[in-house]
């Protein structure tokens, strides 16, 4: 896929679910089953977001809204498309979503070894306040927060995110 493609988010239905089960499978340890994504789909307070080349879905990201706490469920990237800003497109989308939804903090779980994940997380404010100690199985998870997501400084910082 040329890099020049256009990329565009939308929200995610159960119509995608063949797309997302694909890429889940082909790119994590520890994959989400089509179960799981039947059930965030069709959830209440839930967000999922897709970035599409075209028709093929590039990325995605969801998002749990409890009620002052957005909480980021899944993130991922395909592989051959990192790097070019589509994780950080995601998290602000699922950020304005958030904030139409009245939350006021951001939080989430990622593998304490996971450095991509850790320095993007980083830009958005997010910092470790614990550690679930083999949450993971092989990885200790650190949970992460942003708190007052809804304040000015925090939307200065979303602006420069853009
Ligand atoms: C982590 C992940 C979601 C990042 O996706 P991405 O689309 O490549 O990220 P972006 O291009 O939006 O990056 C935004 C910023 O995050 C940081 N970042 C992203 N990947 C990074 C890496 N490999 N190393 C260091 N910093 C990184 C950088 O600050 C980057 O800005 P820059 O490219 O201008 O330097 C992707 O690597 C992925 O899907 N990994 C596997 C699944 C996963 O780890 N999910 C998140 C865990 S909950």
């Amino acid at each position: 896929m040329g890099s020049a493609m256009t990329v565009e988010l939308r929200k995610l239905s159960a119509a995608d679910i063949e797309s997302l089960v694909a890429m889940e499978s082909a790119n994590q340890a520890r994959p989400w089953t089509r179960g799981m994504f039947d059930d965030e789909l069709s959830g209440e307070n839930r967000v999922y977001l897709g970035a599409f080349g075209g028709n093929s879905l590039l990325a995605f990201a969801g998002m749990l809204l409890n009620g002052e706490e957005a909480h980021v469920t899944n993130l991922l990237v395909a592989p051959d498309q990192r790097r070019r800003g589509l994780a950080r497109r995601l998290l602000v989308g699922l950020i304005d979503e958030a904030l139409s939804g009245g939350a006021k903090h951001l939080t989430l779980e990622v593998r304490s070894r996971n450095e991509a994940g850790i320095s993007l997380y980083r830009r958005f404010g997010l910092a470790p306040v614990g550690v679930r100690k083999g949450y993971y199985g092989d990885d200790d998870a650190l949970v992460l927060w942003a708190y007052d997501i809804d304040s000015p400084e925090y939307a200065k910082r979303l602006e420069g995110l853009r």
